[in-house]
């Protein structure tokens, strides 16, 4: 499945949504797009970490990197403008699908989820270290599946830093623990049922319920098809629950975090897929070193080879593959500073 710059188009939205309403990128000053290519394997190796470990200083440099990509005009297509809107585009059906204009592009409820986003992740991290001027800069992850991390981090939560967003729940600001099985209504659990239910929430997503590929990433999603074939686990909860439990609940569509067209403006967004991303790569792990023979990803040609357009750090329009993300360490960077506590939670 492939889709081009030529037939994006105005994005359906659903009711009363926040301004801006246009989604597609900017134009490219090249016709086509250039084929993605790996980094040079001599590029120093990013190293993501926590939030909540990583210290301050780092997290200055996030917000330094946010308060940049603001500060550009909303025509460069680096700018934290064009950023959330790549995310609104993929999945509002402003793209068609190349071959089959009357039907939609988007990117979740299928196996499409942890490809796009990690494509996604990878731009948006590399412009982040072009402007801040630091080549081996990393997305730091916000891990909501350890205890510790299980809090909106406060760097997000000062009303003063560029990595505040006004249009959350007010009820979730730090203090209050993330509930990875949220749908809208509060909880009345201890903090420690709380954590509890969140670890056992991670097991039944990463390996009780996961044990196939298509279980955890999601159901083929193919040229010709309509969209939105069925969802992997993960997904489902804890990702779309961590959306909700961020978004403000008292509008119409939970924006800004819990709506698809809108979620990319808030700068927790990164931070928060970062640790989804990590976690296609626990699932992975899990089942070369505890022997689940199924955690292994898709080799259908239809998936590797579907693509995907980003603009980089150069600004130039890139087509990458669904198989060119496969290899975290390939793309420069791998996660750490974080176990995996939900490994002994099976409920
Ligand atoms: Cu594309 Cu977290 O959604």
């Amino acid at each position: 499945l492939h889709t081009s710059l030529h037939t994006c188009r105005k994005p359906k939205l659903p009711p009363n949504p926040l301004p801006p309403f246009y989604c597609c990128p900017p134009a490219s000053s090249s016709s086509e797009p250039i084929h993605f290519t790996l980094p040079d394997p001599a590029e120093p190796l990013r190293v993501r970490r926590p939030v909540h470990a990583v210290g301050e200083e780092y997290m200055a440099k996030y917000e330094r990197a946010i308060a940049l990509m603001k500060a550009l005009p909303h025509t460069d297509p680096r700018s934290f403008y064009q950023m959330a809107n790549i995310h609104c585009a993929y999945c509002t059906g402003s793209y068609r699908q190349t071959t089959h204009p009357e039907l939609d592009m988007q990117i979740h409820f299928s196996w499409f989820f942890f490809p796009f986003h990690r494509a996604y992740l990878y731009f948006f991290e590399r412009i982040a270290a072009k402007l801040l001027g630091e080549p081996d800069f990393a997305l730091p992850f916000w891990s909501w599946d350890v205890p510790d991390g299980m809090r909106m981090p406060p760097e997000f939560a000062n009303s003063s830093s560029p990595l505040y967003d006004p249009v959350r729940n007010p009820r979730h600001r730090p203090p209050s623990l993330v509930d990875l099985g949220f749908v809208g209504v509060e909880s009345n659990r201890t903090d420690e049922q709380q954590i509890q239910h969140n670890l056992r929430t991670m097991y039944k997503q990463m390996i009780g319920n996961a044990a196939l590929p298509s279980l955890f990433h999601g159901q083929p999603f193919r040229a010709g098809q309509s969209d939105k074939p069925g969802p992997g686990t993960v997904e489902l909860s804890p990702h779309n629950t961590v959306h909700t439990w961020t978004g403000d609940i008292a509008l119409t569509n939970v924006e800004n975090m819990g709506t698809y067209y809108s979620a990319g403006r808030d700068p927790l967004f990164y931070p928060h897929h970062s640790n989804i991303d990590r976690l296609w790569e626990a699932w992975r792990e899990v089942g070369a070193t505890h022997g689940y023979r199924g955690h292994v990803d898709f080799t259908d040609p239809d998936w590797l080879d579907s693509s995907f357009l980003f603009y980089d750090e150069e600004s130039r329009l890139v087509r990458i593959t669904v198989g060119d993300v496969l290899d975290t360490e390939k793309l420069r960077y791998k996660f750490d500073g974080v176990g995996m506590p939900w490994l002994d939670a099976r409920p």
